[in-house]
């Protein structure tokens, strides 16, 4: 078995040598009156050696949104043709820096510090100790967040050059995606599922670099880098093909569940599947319906579906945990391995909370007792999570 460190197969790709790959396939999952943009992408892995096994993620080399390039350059009053310092250290023009080397959507606290220093009163005011939860809401937080562009705009006396503004800049880093496929299933192809990651803040839209270099930016001849990683050592397929699998996937978190049902189906492994899946709404956000519910009439998946926003009362899939509370102990108690992918502030916590209740209801258990047991799950490999 692959460790988390290395590569998920021998090839001459890896992180530190990404594959130039092809996207072949990007089609909408939610329907037009959908809240979300979630997409199904499939990359080609053609030619490149790479393999991957169900619960591993693909890593994603990006690059920015020329417009937004543009407007920066703009706001410095450059050109975008003068040389800096590129992220390998050389030199190259200011655009492609811009482009492709640099993180240009969220401010650094450098950049603050050092526009504090030159004339910015107010973003000198926020290094101040008691502004710490100022300073992080500019810089990372939901509503009061700034980008380059916002500050070089509103405080016009900054000047840098080019060179000394990159200098302030954090390198571009790759993004992770559950893989949504089985390769049995779909030789030399990876499949993604992913939310379109768009909002605005104080009337300019903000756009997610890499959900959105899918969802636009990335098709035809043009290649980008991808990696594969491995996650075989936190986040896998039962090792029993007769192991029952409970899997707890709202929104993008269904991705590695498609995975896991396409490579059970493939192999013929007999072990029962049960999954929650929930979205917003059922008409517009039921991401793989149809393979999904094909999967339920022949018997291989028992689902049930927690859509939030079809009633007024919200429904969440730790609500259809809770109805089936008496099944997912017997299926517990039977061996079965419990997943969890998706959202890691609230979703993964309330399921886990959930869990809880149901060992000390159903398995008459007190809360520390409940606790114990989860424990002993999660050490036995059988409580297993993938949440971001
Ligand atoms: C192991 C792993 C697996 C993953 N699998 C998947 C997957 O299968 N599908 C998937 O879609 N994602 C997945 N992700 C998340 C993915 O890696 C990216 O983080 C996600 O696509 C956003 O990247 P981005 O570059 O588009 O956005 P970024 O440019 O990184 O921007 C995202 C940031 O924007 C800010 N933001 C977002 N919305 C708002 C808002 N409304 N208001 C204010 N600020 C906001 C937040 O600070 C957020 O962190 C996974 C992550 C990991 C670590
Ligand atoms: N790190 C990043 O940069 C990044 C980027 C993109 C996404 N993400 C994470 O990925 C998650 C997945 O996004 P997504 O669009 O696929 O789906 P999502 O936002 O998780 O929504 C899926 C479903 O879960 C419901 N939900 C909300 N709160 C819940 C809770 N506490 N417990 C259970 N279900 C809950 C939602 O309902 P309602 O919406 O009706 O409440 C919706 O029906 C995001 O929430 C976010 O945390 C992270």
């Amino acid at each position: 078995m692959s460790t988390e460190s290395e590569p998920a197969a021998a090839s001459i790709y890896s992180n530190k040598n990404p594959f130039p790959a092809k996207h072949t396939t990007n089609v909408k999952l939610t329907g037009g009156g959908s809240q979300k943009d979630t997409r199904h992408h499939e990359i080609s892995l053609a030619g490149s050696g790479l393999s991957y096994k169900a619960g591993d993620a693909m890593g994603l080399v990006v690059t920015n949104c020329p417009a937004l390039v543009e407007e920066l350059i703009s706001a410095l009053r450059a050109k975008g043709d003068e040389m800096v310092t590129g992220r390998d250290g050389t030199p190259k023009p200011l655009r492609d820096a811009l482009f492709s080397d640099y993180a240009i959507t969220f401010v650094e606290k450098k950049f603050v510090e050092a526009a504090g220093e030159r004339g910015a009163t107010e973003l000198k005011e926020l290094m101040a100790p008691e502004r710490a939860a100022d300073l992080k809401a500019l810089l990372s937080g939901k509503d009061a967040c700034a980008d380059y562009v916002d500050l070089l705009l509103k405080y016009p006396q900054l000047n840098f050059t080019p060179e000394e503004f990159v200098k302030l800049l954090r390198k571009m880093a790759p993004r992770l995606y559950s893989i949504a496929s089985s390769l049995l299933a779909h030789p030399e192809s990876v499949h993604l599922t992913v939310a379109t990651v768009r909002y605005k803040i104080n009337g300019r839209q903000r756009q997610g670099v890499a959900s959105t270099f899918l969802a636009e930016r990335w098709s035809g001849e043009t290649t980008a880098g991808v990696f594969l990683q491995s996650q075989q050592k936190h986040f896998f397929l039962p090792a029993d093909a007769a192991t029952p699998m409970i899997m707890v996937g709202p929104g993008t978190g269904v991705a590695p569940f498609r995975a896991f049902l396409e490579e059970r189906q493939a192999l013929g492994h007999g072990g029962p599947n049960w999954l929650f899946f929930g979205e917003q709404r059922s008409t517009e956000d039921f991401f793989y319906r149809s393979q999904f519910e094909a999967w339920v009439n022949d018997g291989f998946l028992r689902m049930d579906t927690a859509f939030s926003r079809d009633q007024e009362q919200k429904i969440y899939v730790q609500t259809r945990m809770h109805e089936q509370a008496r099944d997912i102990w017997a299926w517990i108690e039977k061996g079965a391995e419990f997943f969890v992918c998706g959202d890691k502030q609230r979703m993964a916590t309330d399921v886990d909370n959930e869990l809880h209740r149901i060992i000390e209801t159903e398995g008459g258990k007190t809360p520390e007792q409940a606790k114990e047991y989860v424990e002993a799950l999660k050490k036995s490999k059988r409580y297993k999570r993938d949440v971001y």
